[in-house]
This record gives structure tokens, sequence and C-alpha cells, in this order.
């Protein structure tokens, strides 16, 4: 059966020392429990190999926000699926709607990213939504659609069962709207639908489908009580220690 994850995606947040802070009270105020789901923390690419280290021996693990879309070279600045690997980051996220809307990264990018992740040993946690004007025609089942087909619906099924899948309205990240459970079920129930027509009925309900965007400790439960609402990705609140343990309490 499919995993329950939490997973904070601390973004562009945090020095290094408020990071490793962070992660520090993660791990202790959660020594003592046994969370009903996977918890992993996305930080940023300077905090990786540290926080690894804090986090050694708790039930936090460990995801980088983005990789390159190129092994290795010439491309000053990127950081390659091998180094995030080598820093004991065991998830990568990728296609965040902020690096598509931001930084430009294409389907036939994020194709790469995530085919590169893979050949690291990395699990992709992949991101997909729309916009509120697609959302207001009514086009955001099409949008997610050519997301997948785009970047993911050309793995193998093995390859496909490795992955994580994030559905975040974009008109609900860091905006204080959350879908309601309802809008996120229904999604996340055409999703599921796409992926048991792409690689049968198996792979589908293995697929941990995660729900992202002003998610909170106070809508948190309701969410993820919906059937094929596996968890959340967390951006705003997984950058205090209590809200995020708040979201891991509602499963
Ligand atoms: P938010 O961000 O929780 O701050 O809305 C979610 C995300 O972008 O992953």
């Amino acid at each position: 059966m499919r995993k329950n994850i939490v997973a904070g995606n601390w973004k562009m947040n945090k020095t290094l020392q408020e990071g490793v802070a962070l992660a520090t009270e993660l791990k202790e105020i959660l020594k003592n429990e046994k969370p009903n789901c996977e918890v992993i923390i996305g930080t940023p690419f300077i905090h990786l190999a540290t926080v690894a280290e804090v986090i050694k021996g708790s039930v936090i693990k460990l995801s980088a926000e983005n990789c390159a879309d190129k092994e290795s070279g010439a491309y000053t600045g990127e950081v390659s699926a091998a180094m995030v690997k080598s820093t004991g980051a065991e998830y990568c996220i990728l296609g965040h709607s902020e690096r598509r809307q931001y930084y430009h990264e294409t389907y036939e990018i994020l194709k790469e990213k995530v085919l590169l992740a893979l050949a690291n040993d990395l699990k992709p946690i992949f991101c997909i939504g729309e916009l509120k004007e697609e959302r207001e025609a009514g086009k955001q089942n099409e949008v997610v659609k050519a997301q997948l087909e785009g970047s993911v619906f050309n793995l193998s099924a093995e390859d496909f069962s490795k992955i994580v899948l994030a559905y975040e309205p974009v008109w609900a990240i860091g905006t204080g709207l959350t879908a309601t459970s309802d809008q996120a079920e229904e999604i996340h129930a055409y999703i599921r639908s796409l992926i048991a027509d792409k690689y049968g009925k198996e792979v589908a309900d293995n697929t941990t489908i995660l729900y992202g965007g002003s998610c909170k400790a106070s809508n948190a439960k309701e969410l993820f009580s919906k059937p094929d609402v596996d968890g959340g990705l967390i951006g705003g609140a997984s950058l205090k220690a209590p809200d995020f343990k708040g979201i891991i309490d509602a499963f």
C-alpha cells in the first residue's frame, strides 16, 4: 500500500545555522513519537550535508528542492543529482511551480531532471498543478495531464513507482487560500485515474499523491481524511517545528 508522507519545503529560507537549529528542534520534538506517516524535510542545497548529520537516527528523511538537468561539468552554479545524493538526501523535489514560473523549467528540462534523479537513486517528489486562470477556465485536469505526460509518463512502470507526486494548485501556494478538501480529492482521484490508465491500477494505488498549498495544522486533518490525499508538501508551515509537527499529528 502507498505511504502517507508529510514533507517540508523550506524554499529559500534559513541560513545554515538557522536551518540546523530548525532540524535539531524538529528531531527533538519527534524524538519519542511514532508518526503515522513518513516525515521529510526539503532544504536548500547548502543545508543538506549538515542536516543529514543532525537527523541521523531520527525518523526524519531529507530532500533537496531541485537538481541540475545536466550530469556534471561546466555548468557554473548548478548542483547535480549525484552531488545531492552524496549529501545523504533521499528525495528531490522537482517541478515546483516556482521553478517552472521563475526559472522557466519546461516539461523537457524536468524530464531530464527526473531521469537524472532516478539514475542517482534519488526519489523525485514531482510537483504539478494549475494556475489561478487555468482553474477559473476549468482547465485544471488538462494542465496536470500535460505536466505528467510531458515529464514523467515516459518512465517505465518500475521507475514511475519510485516517484511521489505533489498536487499543488499555484493559486493556493503561499496565499492562505487552500483548495477545499473536496477540490483536492476530485483532482487527486483524477490524477490517480491517469496513472491507472498509463501504468495500471496497482501502480496507481501505490502512488503517494501529496497536496500542497497553504496546508497547515488547522486544515491538514480535513485534507488528509480524503481517500486520495496521501499527505502534504508544506511550505510556510514547515518553517516552525511546532507548526510542522501539528501537520504530522493530523495523521
Ligand atoms: P505553502 O507552500 O505551504 O507555503 O503554500 C507549499 C509549497 O509551495 O510547496
